[in-house]
């Protein structure tokens, strides 16, 4: 690499494979370093007004609300998790929102809202739906095909195996991508990344067997986790699992001891409360996981 020299700042290469496999043009895609930054794009460049998710949901989108000065609206997702349109709706026009931030797969829930919850609040919402899909690997859906000047598509590849490598996109309408690049900085993405990124598109299969890999672990330790008395276990299209148990902070304390570390989710309090969550690892360390539980909860 000519580390010498300033990055690619249009990076056309490595827009025009990101597009190909997308099914799209390299005008409609922007990078950003971590979709948190595409978020940060997005909460700052669009036109003043409220910002509306459901709750709970990715913290990003409100903490970056509140950092660029946006007001913000949730909305409350049901006991299951489910996510009421109309609710999502009325709050949205009682609010005169300009953007909802919609994560399908959501995180930390693990649901994925049906196809026609999202679809009618796309088709009703006078601003712009941001439908993140950092999760997509695990849950076999998308919404590019719904792509329009008013419905982007956010993606990572942070959860196939990459997080360390800062790497978002979003996927727009081409004028809509072409307003968004003019706040973006314009080395954002460093030359190694993007070599990297090149590197890893031309192996995409490789990534894609281990998402394969991960969602049946999913499944096999969903199987294992419903098998133990006193656990909640909510279903997941994601690479993690959400539980509930009837002393979170012990459960977690008691995890920890054992060199096992997972997300306690229960300070965020309301429908979490009592939660904790598990991302899926390799078959070795879900069984650890597995059998410290087991052990914890006797
Ligand atoms: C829903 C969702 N979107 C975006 C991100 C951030 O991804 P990135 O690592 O690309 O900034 C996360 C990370 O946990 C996430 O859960």
């Amino acid at each position: 690499m000519d580390i010498n020299r300033y990055p690619d700042a249009n990076m056309e290469a490595l827009r025009e494979t990101i597009a190909q496999r997308e099914g799209l043009h390299a005008e409609q895609v922007l990078l950003g370093n971590g979709s948190d930054e595409i978020i940060q794009m997005l909460l700052l460049g669009n036109e003043p007004g409220t910002c509306v998710t459901p709750a709970p949901t990715f913290v990003m989108y409100n903490l970056i609300s509140h950092w660029v000065k946006r007001s913000m609206a949730t909305v409350p997702l049901g006991k299951d998790f489910s996510l009421d349109p109309n609710t999502f709706l009325q709050v949205c026009a009682r609010e005169k929102a300009v953007i909802a931030f919609l994560a399908c797969p959501n995180n930390p829930t693990g649901n994925l809202w049906p196809r026609d919850t999202v679809e009618k609040i796309i088709r009703e919402f006078r601003g712009l739906v941001v439908i993140d899909e950092a999760y997509a690997p695990f849950s076999e859906s998308t919404y590019t095909d719904l792509i329009a000047p008013d419905v982007m598509v956010l993606r990572t590849f942070s959860k196939l195996g990459w997080a360390g490598l800062r790497l978002g996109y979003v996927l727009g309408d081409a004028k809509v991508i072409a307003d968004l690049n003019k706040i973006r900085m314009p080395y954002n993405i460093n030359s190694l990344t993007q070599a990297s990124a090149r590197f890893f598109l031309q192996h995409r299969d490789v990534f894609d067997q281990q998402a394969r890999d991960i969602c049946h672990e999913r499944s096999r330790m969903m199987a294992s986790l419903m098998g133990m008395a006193d656990i909640e276990v909510f279903p997941s299209q994601a690479n993690f699992i959400l539980l509930r148990v009837k002393d979170a902070d012990s459960v977690f304390e008691a995890l920890k001891e054992k060199n096992i570390l997972i997300k306690n989710m229960h300070a965020q309090g309301g429908l979490l409360s009592e939660c904790l969550r598990v991302t899926i690892g390799t078959a070795d360390e879900n069984n650890s996981f597995l059998s410290a539980l087991r052990e914890v909860l006797a």
